[in-house]
Parts: structure tokens; sequence; C-alpha cells
């Protein structure tokens, strides 16, 4: 059984996504053992808590700089025997040892198709306040391997939704987590757990 490791920050609608996966032994090889939160009031802790998940909180402002904050990162990791971490709504930057550490065992849900609508400053709802600026008519979410380029990684799994007349911020964030991340990222993690995604060439391969 592989250890799952999920990274939070606020709501954690994703965090509840891969907890009834989990309950539904949709993911058959892991499970997840620890909730990391970069803040102390992430709702996502509550989901945690009421399903039994052990929560740890690493909050940003406790640490001095980015440095510190991924060396007590990898402390906890480390410690948890992580197999998998999986960043579900995680909005803190670590530094390149945490990836380095853990290479093609840390994924990553964006809400949007990459390379579209990612990299700095493309996080929650600038991300699709983004897409209705540009006009553009297909969106949706990937999940990806986090390397040290910003949502730069191999390619997991993406799925589309179509941009609607008279969508707001919050319509479309609604319509992309309910039809594609909550479907996704529960996806994703289930495949590594049965060692079904492969990497060549920095690319991934899904083998289902
Ligand atoms: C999700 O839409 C996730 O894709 C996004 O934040 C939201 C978190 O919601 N993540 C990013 O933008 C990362 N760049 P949740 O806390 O309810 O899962």
């Amino acid at each position: 059984m592989k250890n799952i490791i999920v990274l939070v920050s606020g709501g954690g609608t994703n965090l509840q996504a891969l907890i009834d996966a989990e309950k539904r032994g949709d993911i058959r090889g892991g499970r997840i053992t620890c909730v990391i939160s970069s803040k102390a009031d992430a709702y996502a802790l509550e989901r945690a808590e009421k399903n039994g998940i052990k929560t740890v909180i690493l909050a940003r402002k406790d640490y001095a700089d980015v440095h510190e904050y991924s060396k007590a990162m990898l402390d906890v990791l480390d410690s948890e025997k992580a197999d998998l971490v999986v960043y579900a709504g995680f909005m803190t930057i670590l530094d390149e040892t945490v990836c380095r550490a853990y290479p093609n065992k840390m994924m990553n849900v964006h809400p949007a198709l990459i390379p579209s609508f990612c990299g700095k400053g493309f996080y929650g709802l600038h991300v699709h306040e983004a897409v209705l600026e540009k006009g553009v008519k297909v969106t949706g979410a990937t999940v990806h391997f986090v390397t040290e380029e910003c949502d730069g990684g191999p390619i997991i799994l993406q799925d589309t939704v179509p941009v609607l007349n008279g969508d707001t911020p919050e319509i479309l964030q609604k319509r992309v987590m309910e039809n594609v991340e909550w479907k996704i990222l529960p996806k994703a993690v289930a495949l590594f757990c049965e060692d079904k995604i492969k990497i060549e060439n920095g690319r991934a391969y899904v083998n289902e």
C-alpha cells in the first residue's frame, strides 16, 4: 500500500474527492495517511479530521523563507514515509529540494488546460478570470507531475468543459471542478498507486 500525503491550503473539495474515491474502493493501491495544510484555518483540515486522517499544519508565516519552509515540509514528508504527494489546492511555493527528493512522486491539479493559463500568478479563481478575459471556448483541468518549472511537469490527465455565454469566474470554476478536477485527480492517484503511469523522455504515459 502506498502512503498518499495530500497538501492543501483551502476548502479542500479536491481532498474530499480523493477521500470519497478511497472510500468507494477506487484507489486500490494506496491510502491517504496524512494531510498537510499551509493554513491553520483551512476547511480541508476539518474534512480530513472527520475522516480520521492525520493532519499537520505547516503555516507558511511561521517560517522565515521558502527554504526554511521547504526543509520543514521535507522533514514531514520523510517522516510520514510518503510514496505519493498530492497538491490539492496547495497554494504555497516550495523550493526545488522538495520535488528533487520526490521525482515523479508529486502531482498537482491545475484548473486549466496546461500549457494555457498556467505558471506564476495563475491559481484559483484568477485562472478562470483569465480564461473568460481571453474568450476561449473550451477550458478544463490538468493533473501533472510537479517539477522545478511551475506547472511545467509531465502531464498525466486532462479533460475539458465548454465555456458558456454568461459564465462568471465562479460558475466556470464550479463547472471545471465538478466535471473535471474531482474526476481526474482521483483517477490519476489510482493509476499511480497501481503503477500504471510511466515517464519516458519527460512525458507521462498512462497504461490503463
Ligand atoms: C482548485 O480549483 C485547484 O485546481 C486550484 O485551486 C482550487 C482548490 O480548491 N489549484 C490551483 O490553482 C493551483 N495552481 P479545493 O481547495 O476546493 O480543492
